[in-house]
């Protein structure tokens, strides 16, 4: 079940986790596991209901060496799923070490250009929900997972010298530059990676001390079947490989690198912060 292929070994040995987000063989999620696995991690993997999701996350989760994973069917937007496959976690093996939230999602409709300042009221209630919201109701359910067999202390309560945090873990979702800045057609999930990259320093704050550590990755454009949905993609995909000083769009598996970095104990110092990996876009000024 869920077994590591451990090819590389090294860097995330002995470590398990939950990746949310695989569609297929093209998302980020994909990447992201395919760089942990190789690190040496064991990981836990979720699908979004239904047999046509469960079919092609299988098929890619196969394709990373895994003929018999941990899989189960999960609608982040409710909160039944979430307390079921983090019960069922805890049960079958008491502690995670990380969990990767690769997920988002707004109505296609309204991520066109002219389409944002009308966004009606649900539209943009689920974009906020799916896209930032799960990542602190994963976060809430994972906390406990990832201190048990620790004595983690919270803050403000007693000497904060008097005992070393035991246990911990690290968490990591995706976001975009559409967090920060107006990209056209980006609308609404541009306000949902802001409120996504605001949480994720609150959860850092706030689980910081029982030494988890909390970070969200921002990568360039990547076709996927989720990027396809925004209006302008190829677009703004060819504006960066014009303008990025590496002259060129970032490479799934260039995230997924990073991700493991800061999944690993090499990030041990890195938390409440949001990392570029864009081919260097987001730091140019023209
Ligand atoms: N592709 C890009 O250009 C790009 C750039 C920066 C950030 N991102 C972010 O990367 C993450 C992954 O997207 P991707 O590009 O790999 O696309 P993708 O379509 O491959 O993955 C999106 C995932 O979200 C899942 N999802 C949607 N609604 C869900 C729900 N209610 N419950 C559970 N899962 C749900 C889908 O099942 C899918 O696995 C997203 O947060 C996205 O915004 C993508």
């Amino acid at each position: 079940m869920g077994l590591s292929t451990g090819r590389d070994g090294g860097l995330m040995d002995g470590k398990r986790g939950l990746v949310v987000g695989i569609a297929n063989d093209r998302s980020y999620a994909y990447f992201i596991a395919e760089s942990l696995i190789r690190h040496g991690a064991e990981c836990l993997f979720t699908h979004l209901p239904g047999d046509k999701m469960q079919r092609r996350c299988f098929r890619a989760i196969k394709d990373l060496g895994i003929d018999d994973p941990w899989l189960e069917s999960m609608d982040a937007g409710s909160d039944e799923d979430l307390d079921r496959v983090f019960e069922r976690i805890a049960r079958d093996f008491g502690r995670i070490d990380f969990l990767v939230h690769s997920i988002a999602f707004a109505d296609k409709d309204w991520l066109k250009e002219g389409h944002f300042a009308a966004t009606p009221r649900e539209v943009f209630s689920m974009a906020l929900d799916i896209s930032a919201y799960t990542y602190m109701a994963m976060a809430s359910r994972a906390a406990p997972l990832m201190c048990s067999g620790g004595s983690g202390k919270s803050r403000g309560s007693g000497d904060p010298g008097s005992s070393e945090p035991s246990g911990g873990g690290a968490m990591l979702a995706m976001s975009y530059y559409g967090a920060q800045k107006a990209v056209p057609a980006y609308n609404v999930m541009g306000v949902a990676k802001a409120a996504l990259e605001s949480a994720a320093r609150y959860l850092a704050y706030e689980l910081g001390p029982k030494n988890i550590r909390v970070n969200t990755i921002s990568g360039g454009p990547l076709r996927t079947l989720s990027a396809l949905a925004v209006g302008r993609f190829t677009e703004i995909a060819q504006w960066v490989e014009k303008k990025s000083p590496l002259g060129r769009n970032v490479r799934g598996a260039e995230v997924g690198e990073t991700a493991a970095f800061l999944l690993s104990d090499l990030a041990s110092g890195v938390t409440g912060q949001n990392i570029y990996v864009d081919c260097g876009y987001s730091m140019v000024g023209l």
